[in-house]
């Protein structure tokens, strides 16, 4: 059982630093192409990254919960209440705050299929403005993810 979780831990792993990285890619540095090429090629950069990230990024945020949704029952126990000590308080809000992330990520998939032409000029599945509360968010759940284990 233990070689299974050390599995799913690697999976999340990955998982997280995937989503992290488009993140940081979409603020840090795609962002930088904006003010040197001309409007329609960054809409048609925008459009065929965002082809790719339809593929992916849905998918990949999937596994991230599941697999989180995993190792979250390997270490809760509610015997003793929902908050019984400080690493389980961290690790709900852990898992409160990336479950948000999904809710958000999960309304703009679905929005963005049943209403592809509203959004025609923000092609990703996630629309760009979302994607700094999102980041901030992201890299929240991150420092808590190291925090409850030193707090332990
Ligand atoms: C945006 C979503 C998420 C991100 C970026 C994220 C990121 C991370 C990171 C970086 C770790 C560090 C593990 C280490 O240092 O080895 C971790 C661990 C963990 N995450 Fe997540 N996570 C996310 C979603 C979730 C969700 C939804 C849950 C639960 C429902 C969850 C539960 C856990 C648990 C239990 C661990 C501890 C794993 C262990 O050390 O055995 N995560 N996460």
């Amino acid at each position: 059982m233990e070689l299974f979780y050390n599995i799913v831990h690697i999976i999340h792993l990955f998982s997280a630093m995937l989503f992290l990285g488009w993140g940081f890619a979409k603020l840090f540095v795609l962002s930088a192409a904006k003010n040197n090429i001309d409007a329609n090629a960054h809409f048609e950069m925008k459009k065929s990254l965002a082809k790719r990230v339809w593929k992916i990024y849905p998918t990949n945020f999937f596994i991230l919960i599941i697999t989180g949704s995993i190792l979250f029952f390997k270490y809760a126990n509610f015997e003793n209440g929902l908050f019984p000590t400080t690493f389980q308080t961290l690790l709900i809000i852990k898992a409160v705050l990336a479950l948000g992330i999904g809710a958000k990520v999960l309304y703009s998939v679905s929005g963005r299929i049943l209403f592809k032409i509203q959004h025609s000029q923000d092609p990703n599945p996630v629309e760009t403005s979302a994607y700094k509360y999102i980041f901030s968010i992201a890299v929240i759940i991150v420092l808590l993810a190291k925090l409850m284990f030193m707090v332990r």
